[in-house]
């Protein structure tokens, strides 16, 4: 029997929610289970603004995504700005609905309702003026200020479909989303601030732009004052144009399934791929998921530490804080500047009630010592997040005695970016927590897991975590390709969305997620695939072939770990290193670094040529002596020349 921590008094008194008990999650999720339509339906209303009200719930099912995406309230349609915005100016419009936290500790900015709504019209109208329609994509290439927030939410407003690219990408990265996607124009800014450094963001858009015909106008906002070169006719100054612009912006009416944004993510094989999210299912999902998983309450402070560039920052900073009329924290900064402490100055200076961060930086903190985290008052927290990651029990404990004091209770939400919102979760006031779990899931999402031989698993076990029936925050398609996404999550198990994630269910029925089963890694809760690294490093010369695999890390959670091969007549060097890790960086981004570099004579290979990558995982796990069955390896004498120079 593993720990239970039960909810501490704080986080389940004062709760008006449905889900405030565990009797009350039993009972919700059995109206999922018997009316799935009615159910979703119902929080469609009472959560977003439409401009004419879905009566219509699911088309489609898991078994019809290979005839065409489903569809969630295919008859409303909205904006999902009057829902974010518009909607909370009568009771909120003094609310402070972004509160942004520059590099400098006591940096601030604050938007009011109002003042967020003026700003998103204003910017709306800029963008309108250079040219963006409804239905047009535009890249947003910015770091963490709050006119990342403003321009999605512009996009929004006029119907335009976004497409966030996290600011550590390289050039090429970013050119293939700009591509992909076809996008008409890119909104970036001059430079970024981390930790003191700037990172050259229009820069790396310029790069990313040459000869890329397709984006007729570049927006930049001025964050930094650095020096950045111009390209006339095409680059616009944000302080040149929006605040000209009026703060009204009439919202541009679409269907429920009208795209809100593109967000590219990594799996098992080729290019990231587009995943779509659509605005009546997604913001429903977003703004239900947000309101229950943490309890949120009027006068809540909530700090999510993510990127906006990934998908916890459009539904856990933007869409669904706003949609509830929250209070949004938005962090410019590391968790380490100027040092340890950032996070609980934080919390002290804001008065912080809901704080939302990753496994690694937990890890990464509590090793510098409780020092950083006592001195601080953190009387205000009342729920801790995490996310990104498996979360280990050590790391899980030191969230809850050191920086919660024993008085908060832990949501450690699993989902994905296909998934658009928390999946398997617990509700803050509800559930009593075990750590390293997700616990339980949400109301209206059913995990099966399937066994080796795609047969489903009963009761407590092991094996591959599926979602079966449809959700209205799911991912519809991948953009411009709706037979890879097909074929990604829906043909492994035929009428079943398949995680990529391997998830233990015990006698509890709690989950434990334990990883991704395919060829993606996560590295500090960054999801990488294994392909790409690969495609970057046999682009260098001295290359032959490139096996990337991850393996246990006690920070990043996993870490690189590549075997090289080189060509004929190349010697390993640290001059072939640096050439490697260029590669990544310029082909993938600053956060793509291998960890460790392993030259091999060869990769180990079945007779017909395939890499049996069963063999590098265990290598780099640490466990040569568990390699399986290796009786079609084409040559053994490989394998041994690995075991023999293993860096772990
Ligand atoms: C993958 C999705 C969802 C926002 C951040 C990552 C892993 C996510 C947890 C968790 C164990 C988790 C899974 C998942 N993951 N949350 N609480 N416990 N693993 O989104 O980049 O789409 O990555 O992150 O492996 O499949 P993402």
């Amino acid at each position: 029997m593993s720990e239970i921590y039960d909810i501490p008094a704080r986080v389940r008194e004062g709760s008006d929610s449905p889900l405030a008990t565990l009797d009350g999650w039993r009972a919700v999720r059995e109206r999922t289970a018997n009316d799935p339509d009615g159910f979703w339906l119902d929080v469609a209303k009472r959560r977003v603004k439409w401009h004419r009200e879905p009566t219509q719930g699911l088309e489609g099912s898991f078994h019809t995504i290979p005839d065409g995406p489903i569809q969630w309230f295919a008859d409303g349609t909205l904006n999902v700005t009057e829902s974010c915005l518009d909607a909370n100016l009568a009771t909120r419009g003094d609310k402070i609905a972004i509160l942004w936290e520059g590099d400098e500790p006591g940096q601030v900015r604050t938007l009011t309702y109002r003042e967020l709504h003026a700003e998103v019209c204003r910017t709306a109208n800029a963008l309108k003026a250079l040219g963006l329609q409804n239905g047009e994509r535009a890249i947003i290439y910015m770091g963490m200020v709050p006119e990342a927030a403003i321009a999605m939410l512009a996009c929004a407003r006029i119907g335009a479909i976004h497409s966030v690219v996290f600011g550590g990408f390289s050039a090429e990265a970013l050119r293939d989303r700009v591509r992909d996607c076809g996008a008409q124009a890119v909104i970036t800014q001059d430079e970024g601030m981390r930790g003191k450094r700037t990172i050259p963001l229009k820069k790396v858009t310029d790069e990313a732009l040459e000869g890329e015909r397709g984006v007729k106008k570049v927006l930049v906002y001025r964050r930094t004052g650095g020096d950045v070169d111009w390209v006339e006719d095409r680059d616009v100054w944000w302080h040149e144009i929006v605040p000209e612009q009026s703060d009204d912006c009439p919202a541009v009416i679409v269907e429920a399934e009208h795209p809100l944004f593109i967000l590219y993510t990594s799996g098992s094989t080729g290019k990231p791929k587009g995943v779509v999210h659509t605005c009546g299912g997604y913001l429903t999902y977003a703004a239900y998921t947000h309101a229950n998983v943490f309890d949120l309450r009027e006068d809540d402070v909530y700090a999510c530490v993510a990127d906006v560039g990934w998908i916890t920052g459009h539904t856990y900073i933007v869409y669904g804080p706003l949609a509830n009329g929250a209070t949004t924290l938005m962090f410019e900064s590391l968790p380490t500047y100027p040092d340890a402490g950032r996070y609980w100055d934080m919390v002290e200076r804001h008065r912080i009630t809901v704080f939302y961060t990753a496994p690694t930086a937990i890890r990464a903190l509590a090793a510098q010592g409780d020092g950083h985290v006592t001195k601080y008052d953190r009387s205000s927290l009342r729920v801790l997040g995490t996310v990104g990651e498996p979360i280990n029990p050590d790391a899980w404990r030191w969230y809850y005695d050191v920086v919660g004091e024993k008085r908060c209770n832990i949501v450690d939400t699993w989902w994905q970016t296909e998934t658009g919102g928390i999946s398997i979760s617990p509700i803050a006031p509800a559930t009593p927590t075990k750590p390293g779990s997700a616990t339980l899931p949400m109301p209206g999402i059913f995990p099966v897991l399937m066994d080796g031989d795609g047969k489903r698993i009963r009761g407590p076990g092991e094996g591959r975590l599926c979602i079966e029936f449809s959700w209205p925050g799911q991912a519809r398609t991948v953009w411009n390709d709706h037979p890879r996404f097909v074929a990604t999550y829906f043909q492994h198990y035929p009428g079943m969305y398949f995680t990529g994630d391997g998830c233990r269910r015990d006698a509890d029925g709690y989950y434990w997620i334990t990883g991704r089963v395919d060829d993606v890694i996560n590295v500090s809760g960054h999801r990488m695939g294994t392909a790409e690294f690969e495609s970057a490093l046999v682009s260098v010369d001295a290359v032959a072939e490139a096996g990337v695999v991850g393996y246990p890390h006690p920070i990043k959670g996993q870490g690189v770990y590549a075997y090289i091969v080189l060509q004929p007549g190349y010697e390993p060097s640290d001059a072939i290193e640096a050439e490697l890790h260029a590669a990544c960086r310029t082909q993938i981004g600053a956060h793509a670094k291998v960890d460790l570099y392993q030259f091999v004579p060869g990769l180990p290979k079945t007779r017909s040529g395939k890499v049996m990558r069963r063999i590098l995982r265990k290598v780099a796990e640490g466990e040569p002596d568990k390699l399986g069955d290796v009786s079609t390896l084409a040559d053994p004498s490989v394998v041994a020349a690995i075991v023999a120079g293993a860096k772990v």
